[in-house]
Formats: structure tokens, C-alpha cells, sequence
């Protein structure tokens, strides 16, 4: 275990428990995995954002009779409190440090691999990455894997593309459960959160400018504009930048957006979005940020290698200053905003996305068939079990087909 304070449980523990309260579809499986225990013998590791969503994920797991070791898939984002109450009160190995370097962030990844995983629980690919490069002997005992984020399942995707992955992932990411509800309005929100935390800056009035228009960005984008910002989309995709604009958004090229922001957040997923250059045709007083998993996408070792001064103004918040005198801020080290100076998303929405992991683990351990290794959708029949199951838990009843009307749908002959 490698945690900050053991002292913080109590704090934790609260904080879990509130946080149980509005997950109620990963608790009725939670219920079910300690009746079934479908994890018997099993042993897990897994990198995840460590936040009490996560919490109460790894008691299900566990309820579930699975021996999990957990580390964080982000320098940034561990709440020390949760490590503390996982490590003390359930038991679980954690290795997660808020604010880590990065020999210790991978130090934490060897650590929990030390658990011999039977299932890897990932999120961004980096403990499937290690496994496949450091770790190869670990390989022939993992039956397969989950990974949570689009980032990851990119990654993963390569690999399968290049026969390099060795063993089947769920790609939970792309249950229609977890990107159309995490990634838009889980995204959406925290990340608002953790601009409004790091600045306490009015979005009223501002031209907020948001790079990526994929389910992330159509998410920040629609917060934004509902606190009143006038939002501006950068895209490379023309159907995409076709949609922000159909959305209601003006669409520009970087270069010009460059010049009309007061807030910038990039959600793209790739490198260099926001570069030295662009920063340079900035206002005074601009205000970056990234939500998108690695912290790739704007280039702050350019700014710090140009700032001829560089201060820390508030938790999250650094200002550089340039040649000319113009200040650039940039939030939580341009590490995901939501996790690094918020408490990532909330946990009514991270319900649906770990109840994908914990049913895609499940069925990665239960399936009949032999799947390759490659990246898997989650089943269908669980993308809509838990659409379901959410909906019951709000109290909607929604209409079911008739028989004339499944009938009418699957023939092809009545037209006009
Ligand atoms: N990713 C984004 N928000 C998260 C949260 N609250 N818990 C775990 N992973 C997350």
C-alpha cells in the first residue's frame, strides 16, 4: 500500500457514502455480486481515477469475492481521503498519491501488476501498455481487460490493429450507457466545476472557446453556453464542425480562435492543440485548460520555456508571464481539469459507467465464448439493462412496442 495519510479515512468514508447515494445501478449489482460472487478467485488490477465513484466500484467488486489492487490512472486526480477509507476500512491495496511524480505514478502501475491479474481495469491504457511492454510474463494468466475512456480505447485499438494486444478488451467507453451520458454530461459538468474552482471567474459574457467536438466537447460546449459564454469550436472533422455549427456554436480555426478567447478547453484527445504559437495571438489574461485524458494537448513546457515569469496564484492556477507583459493562466498543469482541480463527475453519471465495468467484467470472466484478443463492444443486452435500470431508479416508465407495431417494423412490404 502506498497512500498519503491513513487518518483521512473517516473523511473518506463519508464522502463514499454520499457518493453511494446517487449510484443506485452499480448498488443493486453490488447486492447481486455479494449473493453470486462472480469474482471467486479472481484477482484484479486496476488504474482508475481514485475518487469516491471509484470507491464504490472497488467495494463491488470485492463484494463480488474479487481481490483488487488499485492505482491511480492520473498523477492529479487521487483523492487522498478515498485512498485512505479503500486502504483502512475494505481492505484493498491502494498505491495512489494525489500530486505523485511520475516515476511514482509508474512505480504505483508495477505494484498493482504484482497482483497477477486474472482481469485489468484500465482507464487511458496505460496498465495494459506496462503489462505488454514490462510485464510480459504476467500475460498468460489475464483473461481480459475493460477500459473505461476513448483515449484508452484508441490506444487499445492500435494494438489490435498492430496484433500486438495479447489478451480481449471491453471497450466500455462505447456502450451507448457510458460516452452518450459520461463523456457529454459528466464532462460537461465537472469540467465547468473545475474552471469555477481554479478561477472563480463570471463565464457570463465570456468567449469560451472549446477545441473537439466529440461527446466530451458537445458536453463542455452546452455548459458553457448555458452559464452564458458566448462558445466558439475548433474541429477537424467536417461532419463534427458541421454539428457545432447546426448546435448553434461559431466554428474557427484555432488560429483565429486564438485571438478571441478568455477561456480555452482543449477535449480532443490529440497533441499539440493549443501550441506556443497560438498561445502568442492570445489575449492578456487568457485562461487554458484541458479535459482531455493526458495532458498532451496544449503545449505548457513551450509557455514555461518562453515565461520570463511563472507564479502559482491560487490552488490549480499558474500565470506566465510572456516578453511583452501579457499573462497566460493554465490551469491544474493542463492535466484534466475535472479530476485535477474538481472531483471529476458526478456520480449519478459515473453510475452507468461502472456499472459497464463492473458487468463487463462479469461477463469477460463468465462468457461461453472464447473472445480474441481484440477490443469488444459491452453487450448490448447490458448497455440496455442498465439504461433500464437507471431509468427505474429516477421513477420513468417508458412505453413498450406493441405486437402490430414490432410486426410493422420488421416487414418490408406495406409502404405508402
Ligand atoms: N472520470 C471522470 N470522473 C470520474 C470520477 N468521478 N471517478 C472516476 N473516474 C472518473
Amino acid at each position: 500500500m502506498d497512500i498519503k495519510d491513513k487518518t483521512l479515512a473517516a473523511m473518506g468514508r463519508g464522502r463514499t457514502e454520499w457518493a453511494q447515494k446517487s449510484m443506485p445501478v452499480l448498488r443493486s449489482i453490488q447486492k447481486r455480486f455479494e449473493q453470486e460472487k462472480p469474482f471467486a478467485g479472481i484477482r484484479m488490477a486496476a488504474c482508475l481515477h481514485v475518487t469516491t465513484e471509484t470507491g464504490v466500484l472497488m467495494q463491488t467488486l470485492t463484494a463480488g469475492g474479487a481481490e483488487v489492487k488499485l492505482c491511480a490512472s492520473n498523477p492529479l486526480s487521487t483523492q487522498d481521503d478515498v485512498a485512505a477509507t479503500l486502504a483502512v476500512d475494505h481492505g484493498i491495496d491502494v498505491f495512489a498519491i494525489k500530486g505523485e511524480d511520475k516515476d511514482t505514478f509508474y512505480r504505483h502501475i508495477h505494484a498493482i501488476l504484482d497482483v497477477k491479474p486474472h482481469i485489468t481495469m484500465d482507464d487511458g491504457a496505460d496498465l495494459v501498455s506496462t503489462l505488454h511492454t514490462d510485464r510480459k510474463e504476467l500475460l498468460s494468466e489475464v483473461k481480459g481487460g475493460t477500459e473505461e475512456t476513448t483515449t484508452g480505447v484508441i490506444r487499445l485499438q492500435s494494438m489490435a490493429d498492430r496484433g500486438v494486444l495479447k489478451y480481449p478488451i471491453i471497450a466500455v467507453n462505447d456502450a451507448d450507457t457510458k460516452h452518450m451520458f459520461d463523456n457529454r454530461y459528466g464532462t460537461g459538468q465537472s469540467t465547468i466545476d473545475g474552471i469555477i474552482r481554479a478561477t472563480n471567474r463570471l463565464l457570463a459574457g465570456s468567449v469560451f472557446v472549446v477545441c473537439g467536438y466529440g461527446w466530451c466537447g458537445r458536453g463542455v460546449a452546452m455548459r458553457a453556453s448555458g452559464m452564458g459564454a458566448r462558445v466558439v469550436v475548433t474541429e477537424v472533422d467536417p461532419i463534427r464542425a458541421l454539428e457545432a455549427v447546426m448546435d448553434g456554436y461559431q466554428v474557427l480555426p484555432i488560429n483565429k480562435a486564438a485571438e478571441v478567447g478568455d477561456f480555452f478547453c482543449t477535449v480532443t484527445g490529440d497533441i499539440h492543440v493549443i501550441t506556443l504559437e497560438h498561445m502568442k495571438r492570445m489575449k492578456d489574461g487568457a485562461i487554458i485548460c484541458n479535459s482531455g485524458h493526458f495532458n498532451v494537448e496544449c503545449d505548457i513546457e513551450g509557455l514555461e520555456a518562453v515565461a520570463v515569469k511563472s507564479t502559482q496564484l491560487r490552488e490549480s492556477l499558474d500565470e506566465y508571464q510572456l516578453k511583452d507583459g501579457r499573462k497566460i493562466y493554465i490551469l491544474g498543469e493542463g492535466r484534466l481539469v475535472n479530476l485535477a482541480a474538481a472531483e471529476g463527475h458526478p456520480s449519478g453519471v459515473i453510475d452507468l459507467s461502472f456499472s459497464n465495468q463492473a458487468l463487463g467484467a462479469e461477463y469477460l470472466i463468465k462468457s461461453p465464448l472464447q473472445l480474441t484478443p481484440t477490443v469488444h463492444k459491452v453487450p448490448e443486452g447490458i448497455d440496455r439493462m442498465i439504461a433500464s435500470l437507471k431509468l427505474n431508479s429516477l421513477n420513468i416508465s417508458i412505453d413498450v412496442l406493441t405486437e402490430a407495431q414490432e410486426h410493422y417494423l420488421r416487414a418490408w412490404e406495406t409502404g405508402t
